[in-house]
């Protein structure tokens, strides 16, 4: 079953909304099969971010993920990559709309509270790159 990785960044795990951002995706019937509050390090958010890393913002947005916890998640369920990128909007919040998670709850791209995987590349990389394979829990579908 297809997976992907999101993750609360870390402002909206200051605003408190890494609990409700969670249950939007259990509400639209994704399972969680891995979440964990983590700091990240230098070397990991250079790594996440390694495709922007020629970008003029890279430091500061390497400054930004590593300024407080992240709420890392990976979700399963049919077709999630492309459904949670449509869940939480745009990556410029002023042009996601109303009912995404980025159009609901940020103003700033920098700052745009949530990250979801791009593609089934993407979301293999960063899911390993997150998480141990102790760490992600089957669960049954028929559940
Ligand atoms: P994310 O989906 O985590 O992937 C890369 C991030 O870079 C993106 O969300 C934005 O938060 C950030 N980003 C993209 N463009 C800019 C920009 N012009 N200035 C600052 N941050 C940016």
């Amino acid at each position: 079953m297809e997976r992907s990785f999101v993750m609360v960044k870390p402002d909206g795990v200051k605003r408190g909304l890494a609990s409700s951002i969670m249950a939007r995706f259990e509400a639209k019937g994704y399972r969680i099969c891995g979440a964990k509050l983590m700091q990240m390090s230098e070397d990991l958010a250079k790594t996440h971010y390694a495709e922007h890393k020629e970008r003029p913002f890279f430091g500061e947005l390497v400054s930004f993920i590593t300024s407080g916890p992240v709420f890392a998640m990976v979700l399963e369920g049919e077709g999630v990559i492309e459904e949670a990128r449509k869940m939480i909007g745009k990556t410029d919040p002023k042009e996601a709309a109303p009912g995404t998670i980025r159009g609901d709850y940020a103003i700033l791209k920098s700052e745009n509270i949530i990250h979801g995987s791009d593609s089934p590349e993407s979301a293999e990389r960063e899911i390993s790159l997150f998480f141990s394979s102790e760490e992600i829990i089957e669960q049954s579908s028929a559940a």
